[in-house]
């Protein structure tokens, strides 16, 4: 969910929380609502659907205002229903709550306050909010007090922001769940995420977590969860509001797909050079790994896929490494063992499964790597290597992956030269390729040969996707792209896999995309390919120039530019990126907003 607060002095706040819950829509989608302060009340507009369902109804009924809070909802308690929608309010409609999170002991402060005489109209665990904050005021508390107490009676992982009648002010407070304050002149705002309010200020205070914090129009106090005054120091974003945009594209998927180029240029740009002689990651000088017997990759999604990818990497550079599935590192974590470093990967440094299992990683040292400045991951690890690829707002992941294995590639051989004691046998080669994989990223964007591919398999059954090593997590990202914007059944295997159970599956009607390193395993591939063929599959291989013997075999080729083996990856995936996209598009899918999915899953 992403929540938003507007706090000024101008009647704008409805045009300006409409326009940060456009910009955080990609942290859900299922409902939306904003609430205004009023001399006397709130006023709270809420609609099941998108941000336009909520502004056709504001158009229809305007709704006015200079401080307020708006919220866009991904549903964990109850179904995305009006009554669901936040804001939620207390019985009098005197205050309004919005909230990202999940509150334990709702349950038991609902029958305590239902016992009191309150009446509840979601089923949501927010509501309880709005109504302890309401009991607090009708026991004689100031607003502000009130808000600290309703926040102390909560357990759970929250952002919560609050609006009182006839109080100029808005209420928040963070626990576990992201919260920034945007500073401006006279007018300050609050968000989950930046992007929310960077088109009217890029001064930005991150707030810690137990932080309360009382905003008007002319700045903000924070007192920690002790109740003490502390202060949290204002930084300037270096975000261009212009990156938040969709830049001319129909979709922010195809935006960032294009952006690859530039992204990955900036996760490279001074840490390598294009003789390929040296690693220079700013904070992680020579020696820093030293000691690190094994490496535990943790993430989710798209980016537990560049976690197999550097497994792979990592494991042909001599270090022990192996990826988890964050969800699972945090119910059983493997035993604590000196010289363990865990490595947490995630693009927006929120990912919920991903905090728990840093916070139940028994390793001496953890590591981020990540997109935002700032996230919390940044805060719970000991150590955070950015990764440059600048704001995604799509929720399928696309430039973001391509930047993680590119900066997780210059780690790796930085780890390998520290654990090993000498950089790996071909580390030239493969760090010069490294800078010249932004201009070949280019040609395949440029190139039609994927949308021809997406136009030529429209009404298959299924599509499948194999590969060996890197193109292993290349394959499973594969699937995860297309199924998630397509709604097509989709699953990536690696190539040896499929003759062990799923070649059961394989017809003529299941298209199946094999995706070739450009090394010595290829030949291995191959044989898998012709598998699939003999029973009547389809192939597509993904290949560049590298890989021999393809014309008579494979069906199609999306040819990729020829690179170090352990890169050729990094530009099939491009590939694949583009057929799901030109394959979404072709069936009229919601590419930026696919059903029942959030970029950032923060519960
Ligand atoms: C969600 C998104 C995925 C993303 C995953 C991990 O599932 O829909 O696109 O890969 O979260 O997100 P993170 O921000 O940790 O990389």
């Amino acid at each position: 969910c992403g929540i938003v607060a507007r706090i000024g002095e101008s009647d704008e706040a409805v045009d300006e929380l409409l326009a940060g819950l456009d910009n955080l829509e990609y942290r859900g989608y299922d409902s939306a609502g904003i609430a205004v302060q009023r001399d006397c009340g709130v006023d709270v507009r809420k609609r099941a659907g998108g941000i336009d369902t909520l502004r056709n109804a504001l158009a229809a009924a305007p709704s006015g205002g200079a401080v307020g809070i708006g919220h866009t909802r991904w549903s964990t308690h109850g179904p995305p229903t009006d009554a669901n929608a936040h804001p939620h309010t207390d019985c009098l409609d005197d205050v309004a709550v919005v909230h990202n999170g999940i509150i334990e002991n709702y349950q038991r402060l609902r029958q305590e306050l239902s016992r009191a005489g309150h009446v509840f109209e979601s089923d949501t665990d927010t509501e309880v909010i709005p109504h302890l904050i309401e009991s607090a005021l009708a026991d004689g508390a100031a607003p502000a007090a009130a808000f600290r107490a309703a926040v102390d009676r909560i357990d759970g992982s929250y952002a919560v922001a609050a609006v009182i009648g006839g109080r100029k002010a808005v209420y928040a407070a963070r626990n576990d769940s992201p919260l920034v304050v945007g500073a401006g002149d006279s007018t300050q705002y609050l968000a989950s995420d930046v992007p929310a309010f960077l088109e009217f200020t890029d001064r930005v205070a991150y707030l810690e977590d137990g932080d309360v914090v009382r905003v008007t129009p002319s700045g903000f106090t924070v007192t920690d969860a002790d109740g003490e005054r502390v202060r949290r120091a204002t930084e300037t974003v270096d975000w261009d509001p212009k990156d938040t945009g969709k830049g001319g594209y129909d979709h922010y998927m195809l935006k960032e797909i294009n952006e690859q180029p530039t992204a990955l240029g900036r996760s490279v740009s001074g840490r390598t050079d294009s003789a390929g002689s040296t690693v220079d990651l700013d904070g992680f000088p020579a020696g820093e790994f030293e000691g690190v017997d094994r490496v535990h990759l943790v993430a989710m999604g798209t980016s537990y896929h560049a976690a197999m990818y550097t497994e792979a990497l990592l494991a042909r550079r001599g270090v022990p490494a192996r990826a988890f599935m964050s969800s699972e590192y945090a119910s059983s974590p493997p035993p604590a063992e000196d010289g363990t470093l865990v490595i947490a990967i995630s693009q927006s440094g929120e990912t919920a499964d991903t905090i728990a299992a840093v916070r139940a990683a028994r390793a001496e040292r953890t590591l981020v790597v990540t997109n935002v400045v700032g996230s919390s991951l940044t805060r719970e690890c000991d150590d955070a290597l950015l990764v440059r690829a600048g704001p995604e707002i799509g929720v399928a992941a696309t430039k973001s992956f391509s930047s993680q294995v590119a900066t997780l590639s210059l780690l790796s051989e930085r780890i390998r030269r520290d654990v090993v004691g000498t950089p790996s046998p071909d580390a030239e080669a493969f760090l010069s390729a490294l800078t010249r994989l932004p201009d070949q990223v280019r040609q395949v964007v440029e190139s039609p040969a994927a949308e021809e591919i997406a136009d030529a398999f429209t009404d298959s059954e299924a599509y499948f996707f194999i590969g060996r090593g890197p193109g292993h997590a290349v394959a499973l990202e594969g699937a995860l792209k297309f199924k998630e914007i397509t709604y097509e059944h989709a699953e990536g295997f690696t190539a040896a896999e499929l003759k062990h159970g799923p070649l059961a599956l394989v017809t003529e009607d299941t298209p199946v995309f094999a995706v070739f390193n450009g090394g010595s395993d290829d030949t291995e591939t191959l044989g898998n390919v012709k598998e699939i063929r003999a029973r009547g599959g389809p192939v597509i291989a993904v290949a560049s120039g590298d890989t021999p013997d393809l014309e008579g075999i494979a069906d199609h080729v999306l040819s990729v530019p020829s690179t170090h083996p352990e890169l050729v990856g990094v530009l099939a995936n491009v590939q694949l990126q583009l057929v799901a996209y030109h394959a979404a598009r072709r069936r009229g899918r919601s590419i930026d907003k696919p059903r029942n999915l959030a970029k950032s899953v923060t519960v």
